[in-house]
């Protein structure tokens, strides 16, 4: 089979009508290319005690009878985010981890103190949901914890005792706590955030004065030589604020941090942002050009991260992204509840195929958030829980996950609004441990199909795929009708010879494999 997919390199063109050879893509894998793996990591999800997300997301509550559930945890969600197969996951915050003190959420549920959520709707929450709750639902789910400590509100104690309950196998104070509680043997979690967007909620602080501060929380996590092999997260820059990631590599010693954040969110206007399912094809192309825009983000901070590492030692972690629109009307406004629609989709889509690209630097991503959140792959109402189009093209792309790049050289038509254009076709390729390649398109242009050609060197014995695509851009999945849209079989794809005719349909995402 292997003979097959010997893809040594592949140009596709991409032509709308037939007017061809208007794009081109090369794929370039000569001898001495570096193989470069694309991380399950960067396929991670991010769960924050925001609206709906934990607290009747996840969790309904151990004395729920009406929703199946496994302490607490329902079942249906469980199933789903294993098909996903989300690698890792970020809790409890965003701006609450910065106010969260994992104590209040340890121990006998009846005991916990309540506190309000300052940040998401000055609600009040009982904890019940707490660190036992967290980690348990990672090993059902199947998926690391990503943990998110509290810098700005919390103390160095706070933490390196919370690392010590999670992490530690002898004896000392924090694991016979975690003993009493019910968890003998530690849970031994990787990832850590030191605390959340510091120049914002987080703290409202200046990059020196976060660089400092990270240094000391981050000395106590670990020991000097960091043995438990602490994955360590530096709360990172607000989208385009190059100073931010210049000042933090400039002033954190390299063996205290494994990674760098980055926040970017797909907005039209922080002001007006517009309804998540009716908008304007105007409105449409400005979400677009603000997810596109995370090609020239991620060039730009990796460039600042590659004058002081330029071996790549340190991850750019994209822990939050995604499209934040207004919330469904009548919703509680500090809860961020949103629908889901084919938008979401192709911003799903090419942000993804952007990480690919930048594979080597860009190890880890978050996208916000799980359920009920923003741009969420999962939807609950009561006991009904839907699947958004975001989930699908997640779960639809998860071939690419721990695969090896197959770089390639995109130069796509255009997708024009007016005056302003961006390119309508994004795609990425893979080749997975067994040498089976696939390779993931987006067609942007809610208008327009575009005729895509992929010249392979080397043949492929067969071609499948599948297809997420609807009639308009503003479509979604209801619990009325949840599965208007899903992935079906495609075959708009043909090989013919050391080509691949490929029929991209307008607003879609199609996802092919060649053996
Ligand atoms: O994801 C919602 C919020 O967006 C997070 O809490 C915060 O980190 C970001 O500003």
């Amino acid at each position: 089979m292997k003979k097959y997919v010997a893809l040594l390199c592949f140009v596709v063109l991409i032509a709308f009508n037939t007017s061809y050879s208007q794009s081109e893509v090369k794929l370039n894998l000569q001898p001495g290319t570096p193989q470069l793996t694309i991380s399950k990591h960067i396929y991670g999800n991010f769960a924050e005690h925001l609206g709906h997300c934990v607290y009747g997301g996840f969790y309904v509550g151990e004395s729920n009878t009406k929703i199946p559930n496994r302490n607490g945890v329902r079942l249906d969600v469980v199933e789903a985010l294993k098909k996903l197969k989300i690698p890792n996951l970020r809790w409890p915050g965003g701006c609450f981890a910065d106010t969260y003190h994992w104590k209040d959420g340890i121990g006998p549920k009846d005991k916990r103190p309540a506190i309000v959520n300052r940040w998401w709707g000055g609600v009040t929450e009982d904890n019940s949901f707490g660190t036992h709750d967290f980690l348990n639902m990672c090993e059902l789910i199947g998926t690391e914890p990503y943990l998110a400590a509290n810098v700005g509100s919390g103390t160095v104690e706070e933490l390196t005792d919370w690392v010590q309950y999670v992490n530690f196998d002898g004896v000392s104070p924090m694991s016979k706590l975690r003993t009493e509680n019910g968890r003998e043997k530690p849970w031994r979690v990787k990832f850590w955030g030191v605390g959340n967007e510091a120049w914002g909620c987080g703290g409202n602080m200046k990059p020196e004065h976060y660089a400092n501060i990270y240094r000391q929380y981050s000395t106590f996590m670990a020991d000097w030589s960091n043995s438990d092999r602490l994955f360590r997260i530096a709360s990172g820059a607000n989208s385009s604020d190059y100073n931010w990631t210049e000042v933090l590599m400039r002033d954190i010693p390299q063996h205290m941090m494994s990674g760098v954040a980055l926040h970017h969110y797909s907005v039209i206007k922080w002001e007006n942002k517009g309804s998540a399912t009716n908008f304007s094809e105007d409105q449409y192309f400005a979400t677009m050009k603000s997810a596109l825009f995370m090609d020239e983000l991620i060039t730009k901070h990796s460039a600042i991260m590659d004058k002081y590492d330029p071996q790549k030692k340190i991850a750019l972690v994209v822990d939050e992204w995604g499209g934040w629109y207004d919330v469904e009307p009548g919703t509680n406004p500090g809860f961020l509840y949103q629908q889901n629609t084919m938008r979401d989709a192709m911003i799903a889509g090419t942000t993804l195929n952007i990480f690919h690209k930048h594979c080597e630097r860009v190890r880890m991503a978050n996208l916000a958030q799980t359920i009920n959140v923003l741009q969420a792959v999962i939807l609950t109402n009561e006991e009904k829980m839907i699947l958004t189009p975001t989930y699908h093209v997640l779960e639809m792309y998860n071939v690419h996950q721990d695969a090896t790049l197959l770089p390639l050289e995109l130069k796509s038509t255009d997708y024009t609004v007016g005056t302003e254009k961006l390119p309508a076709i994004s795609a990425s390729a893979s080749k997975d441990k067994n040498g089976v390649v696939h390779i993931s398109l987006v067609n942007i242009d809610p208008k327009k199909a575009q005729d895509v050609t992929v010249t392979l060197d080397g043949k492929a014995a067969s071609v499948t795929g599948r297809i997420l695509a609807s009639a308009t851009m503003t479509d979604h999945n209801t619990f009325e009708n949840p599965d208007k849209i899903k992935p079906v079989v495609f075959k708009g794809a043909q090989l013919k010879g050391n080509n691949l005719q490929v029929k991209l349909p307008a607003c879609s995402v199609v996802v092919l494999e060649l053996k």
